[in-house]
């Protein structure tokens, strides 16, 4: 049987993983956050003290770099040469490396062939930035999900002042501005919409709208599969 498997793209901050995560499991399907493989990469490089912009180091070190996925309770575990790094990715800094790093070829081809092996054998909902139009363009349903700029930045503020964290909502949207322009516009597999792609602008909606939403819509594909 051929899976069932949805791609979720979209810029940051549009809500795409715990959007993702809940459709996952209120269908039973596995959940694979691709970002979170490019922020282990773009680890190793900053550990490494490897520069984004030395395209010769960031290749010859993919030879060195391996992660793999795992699940735990049902959580998604990014293992980088043995060691469960999930703590390490959620930062700004992991964050705009991977966003840099992601444009290299030899980086996307190494995590694309993971994901695409992860879809060939359960049903999965996988979030990321070229999942509709490069590494799952199959997929049965294809989501472009987006929100404006400042509510992204907005939702982002939130989160980190949820943590304790404080921080600075306009260098927050600077960054995400300046993010989504290297991830659209870069050669390789950038993040467009597919032509196949329901577009959803979450900039109004809440979690739980865009949840029903898209299971609505898987619904009614699988009902015109079986007719
Ligand atoms: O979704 P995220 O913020 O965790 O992703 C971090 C970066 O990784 C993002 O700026 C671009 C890159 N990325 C990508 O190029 N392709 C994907 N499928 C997922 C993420």
């Amino acid at each position: 049987m051929i899976n069932f498997n949805i791609a979720i793209d979209g810029p940051a901050g549009a809500g795409k993983s715990t959007i993702a995560k809940k459709i996952a499991k209120e269908l039973g399907f596995i959940y694979v956050d691709t970002g979170a493989m490019y922020r282990a990469m773009a680890l190793f490089f900053l550990r490494h003290n490897i520069e984004a912009k030395d395209t010769k180091k960031i290749e010859e070190a993919c030879k060195d770099v391996n992660v793999s996925i795992e699940y735990r309770d049902g959580e998604q575990i990014v293992v980088l040469n043995g060691e469960n790094v999930n703590s390490f990715l959620r930062t700004e800094e992991v964050a705009n490396m991977a966003s840099a790093t992601s444009v290299n070829k030899t980086v996307r081809l190494k995590l694309v062939e993971l994901q695409r092996s992860l879809a060939m054998k359960e049903n999965v909902v996988m979030d990321g930035r070229d999942i509709g139009t490069y590494v799952l363009p199959d997929a049965a349903l294809k989501i472009y999900l987006t929100a404006s700029a400042t509510v992204r930045a907005k939702r982002r503020y939130l989160e980190l002042q949820k943590k304790g964290i404080s921080s600075n909502i306009n260098e927050i949207e600077k960054d995400i501005i300046e993010r989504d322009h290297r991830d659209m516009t870069r050669e390789f597999a950038p993040l467009i919409q597919a032509e196949d792609a329901i577009y959803i602008d979450s900039s109004n909606l809440t979690i739980d709208e865009v949840v029903d939403k898209i299971l609505s819509l898987y619904h009614s594909r699988v009902s015109a599969c079986k007719n």
